[in-house]
């Protein structure tokens, strides 16, 4: 018998649950795999857990997260469809940004997962999740874009935004947050 997505992601998770690849375990408490549907047709990305995540082991559970909930709710998807994944899967210290060599080594986890669950849609959270798709794109271009892309043999749509803790810093980008989950909402035939 084959293994299910969910087993196989439950192989990923304890494969970085017992990294050390790079010193970030170091200082973390937990590490972060990702959590949602396994089968998920949508498949959220963000930069690396912070406090309360490395606490919880879980992504997305702090302020941002609360942000996240609240944009999610506006286009009627609920976590349990999606899966939320992060570029780094252990938190930096003082929630700094990713390393080069970090994001080197920790991303195949990515990859590995993106592998399995096979989703039809990325949502890049954050410049980072966009960096890794489109190395020599910048976010505040191509945000709120449709964009097509065969990736490992996948055929992708990624929409970046901007991360939810941009929206909690800054009032434009919050508007830009919201205005890019309404084209996503719609995209998905949602609103
Ligand atoms: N910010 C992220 O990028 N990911 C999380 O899981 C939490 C905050």
């Amino acid at each position: 018998m084959p293994l299910t997505n969910s087993q196989q992601l439950d192989y990923v998770a304890t494969l970085i649950t017992d990294c050390t690849k790079c010193p970030l375990y170091k200082t973390a408490t937990h590490s972060v795999p990702g959590s949602g549907n396994p089968t998920a047709e949508i498949v959220f990305i963000g930069e690396a857990p912070g406090f309360f995540e490395d606490q919880q082991g879980l992504p997305f559970v702090g302020n941002s997260g609360k942000l996240l909930d609240k944009l999610l709710l506006t286009i009627s998807l609920k976590r349990e469809e999606v899966f939320i994944a992060n570029i780094l899967k252990h938190r930096p210290p003082e929630n700094r940004d990713p390393l080069p060599d970090e994001i080197r080594v920790c991303t195949p986890y990515l990859k590995a997962q993106l592998k399995i669950i096979k989703p039809k849609i990325i949502i890049t959270l954050g410049r980072f999740a966009m960096n890794y798709f489109f190395p020599n794109e910048s976010i505040s271009r191509i945000r709120g874009q449709i964009r097509s892309l065969v990736w490992q043999d996948l055929p992708l749509t990624i929409i970046p935004v901007y991360h939810p803790s941009a929206g909690l810093r800054n009032g434009a980008m919050l508007q830009s947050l919201t205005d890019d989950f309404k084209t996503i909402g719609q995209f998905l035939g949602r609103i």
